[in-house]
């Protein structure tokens, strides 16, 4: 769905991967601040219900949470917290149980409350937890995109084949897109990309676009150490510059180019024409 907002509507991509620990919220958070880069107004949103990490792996104390919506206490653009690169951010509740399952009448209100982002954002990011809750499924079900996280690693593989089963069997007009973390060399990332297209195409039907790598960076960790976003504290690092590439990637892909490349399509286009 792309939301109706009150003004504006704006678009949102889920991420996801099935198993835990492939970096799927650091490549979040920091696929927003290089978004924010190229002008989009971002938030990122923890997803990850049942055990949030945002707001540890920033550093950030937010005095309300998701739950807090939930629970209806407070209205969803009341906890919109500065996120780091001039991103906005909304983070979960740690370990909070009852986020894990929440009843149809709670998230219907949950939900509802989401159209109001548009005042604040044109994408939102969802981090979602790993596995295929009925919460998470909710999140890759509802997003405009979903990117799948994936590593070399055998289980991180299978993992992310049976998250793209479960979302191509609920829509077969899913639109996945794929990154490769973790990576020691290129033909490594190749490699994984190669295979999970074509077993996705063979048995599921259904095409998914590689959109890059990320390779493993020492300092992503101490990025992570002082908790910074890593495209923040080491812009040049090979982690940052990959990224770099998958973000204008990404905006390509779901045609949120910069406003600078729209303008010289425009007039291209209006040259073409008058030629
Ligand atoms: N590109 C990378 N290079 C090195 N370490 C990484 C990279 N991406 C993630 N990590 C490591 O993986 C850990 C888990 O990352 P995280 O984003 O929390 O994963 P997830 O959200 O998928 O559980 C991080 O703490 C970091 O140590
Ligand atoms: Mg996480």
């Amino acid at each position: 769905m792309t939301i109706q907002g009150n003004e504006r509507t704006y678009r949102t991509i889920a991420v996801t991967s099935g198993k835990g620990g492939v970096g799927k919220t650091n490549l979040t958070m920091n696929l927003g601040v290089l978004m924010a880069q190229h002008g989009r107004r971002i938030l990122v949103l923890d997803a990850d219900l049942g055990l949030a990490n945002l707001d540890v792996i920033l550093g950030l104390k937010s005095p309300y949470q998701l739950h807090h919506v939930i629970r209806g206490e407070k209205d969803i653009l009341e906890i919109v917290a500065e996120g780091p690169g001039g991103t906005r951010i909304i983070t979960g509740g740690s370990g909070i149980l009852e986020l894990l399952e929440l009843t149809e009448a709670q998230r219907e209100t949950f939900i509802g409350e989401f159209w109001k982002l548009g005042s604040v954002a044109d994408i939102v990011l969802f981090d979602t937890g790993a596995g295929l809750s009925s919460n998470v499924l909710a999140f890759l079900l509802a997003a405009d995109e979903v990117v799948v996280v994936a590593t070399p690693e055998p289980a991180s593989i299978t993992d992310a084949y049976a998250t793209i089963k479960v979302i191509a069997q609920k829509n077969r007009h899913a639109s996945l897109k794929l990154i490769v973390n973790m990576v020691e060399a290129p033909e490594e990332a190749l490699n994984v990309a190669e295979k999970l297209i074509q077993v996705c195409q063979q048995f599921l039907n259904i095409k998914i676009e590689y959109i890059g790598y990320v390779p493993r960076d020492k300092n992503v960790l101490q990025a992570i150490r002082s908790q910074q976003a890593f495209t923040i504290a080491f812009p040049q690092t090979p982690a940052s510059r990959h990224l770099g590439s998958v973000a204008a990637q990404l905006l390509r892909s779901i045609g949120e180019e910069d406003e600078d490349s729209k303008f010289i399509g425009k007039i291209r286009r209006f040259f073409g024409n008058a030629a």
